[in-house]
């Protein structure tokens, strides 16, 4: 059974000594069919003046398969899963649920629960979606009031390790739950800045020593836990923090898949990444970027 590791002093210890887990070879993506503004569920959705984002929809759909396409030739297979109509967000495939293999190397899905009412009805359709494939589906248990799936839960590179956010969208009993279920290791982090709701609006895991964070977004402790897990944790500036730069996704210790315009991607080439550089300026309007628009499968 997995635990809940919050001594910053076993975390590189959690790390090592977990079972290897290999690179993202595959991801679930969601077509942005219906996607829309219109509740603003987090401080991304509105403008200044409290008005809700406008989305172009037509645009939307060119940024999504732009990235589906940039997956496709870094040699990651792209599953897609159709969009039902009435459920704006629902392209934020990260979200509505957390796959791994489980103890017998099967595919497994938990299902999240959603934090917000407009999302709730989403679960179903990936619930239905795994069902039909190969994968053992779990549900989240009945007391736990919100988790987010991968919005919250980032896996560790090369190990069989995740870090959970604590904050608006998970609550920390979840990670219990995720370390029972998975058999992994859970290292919680909490979220300090509501700008930064999920894990994955903060911190992008690049290789198994290097990730890309948000200092801001986390308390003490969860910096700790942080610099002792990473030897190259690079913190962004303002201006990336803003550009959704720590919603990049690396599936392989190799390729970054980055909200265009990030000031990292200059360090990352540095340190030998190959950077893909990719528009998802609709999807900022509703509070994400790569990371969130896709869902690894294992
Ligand atoms: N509008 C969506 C929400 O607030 C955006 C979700 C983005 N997903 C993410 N993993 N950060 O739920």
């Amino acid at each position: 059974m997995g635990r809940v590791v919050t001594d910053p002093s076993e975390v590189a210890k959690a790390i090592s000594s977990a079972p290897p887990r290999p690179p993202c070879a595959r991801v679930l993506m969601a077509a942005p069919e219906h996607f829309s503004v219109e509740s603003a569920i987090n401080p991304w959705m509105h403008d200044a003046q409290g008005n809700l984002n406008q989305v172009d929809r037509a645009r939307a759909q060119a940024q999504w398969e732009a990235l589906a396409d940039a997956y496709r030739r870094i040699g990651v297979k792209v599953d897609i899963i159709d969009a039902p109509a009435g459920l704006p967000d629902f392209c934020f495939s990260a979200n509505q649920s957390l796959t791994c293999l489980d103890r017998n190397g099967q595919p497994l899905a938990i299902m999240s629960r959603m934090a917000s009412p407009t999302r709730f009805n989403e679960v179903t359709y990936f619930r239905d979606w795994y069902a039909q494939r190969d994968f053992r589906v779990m549900e989240s248990p009945p007391g736990l009031r919100a988790f987010e799936g991968t919005g919250d839960a980032i896996r560790h590179h090369g190990r069989h390790v995740f870090w959970g956010g604590v904050g608006p969208r998970t609550m920390a009993q979840a990670w219990e739950f995720v370390g029972e279920a998975t058999g992994a290791d859970v290292i919680p982090l909490t979220l300090v800045d509501e700008r930064y709701y999920h894990l994955d609006t903060c911190l992008a895991i690049m290789g198994p020593d290097t990730a890309l964070y948000i200092e801001e977004a986390f308390d003490e402790d969860s910096r700790k836990r942080l610099q002792t897990g990473f030897t190259q944790l690079i913190a962004v500036d303002p201006h990336d923090a803003g550009n959704f730069a720590c919603n990049a996704h690396c599936p392989d210790d190799r390729h970054v898949l980055i909200q265009h315009g990030s000031r990292v991607a200059g360090t990352l080439r540095e340190a030998g990444f190959e950077v893909l550089e990719l528009d998802t300026s609709e999807f900022m309007k509703s509070g994400g970027s790569v990371f969130c628009l896709k869902q690894e499968l294992p």
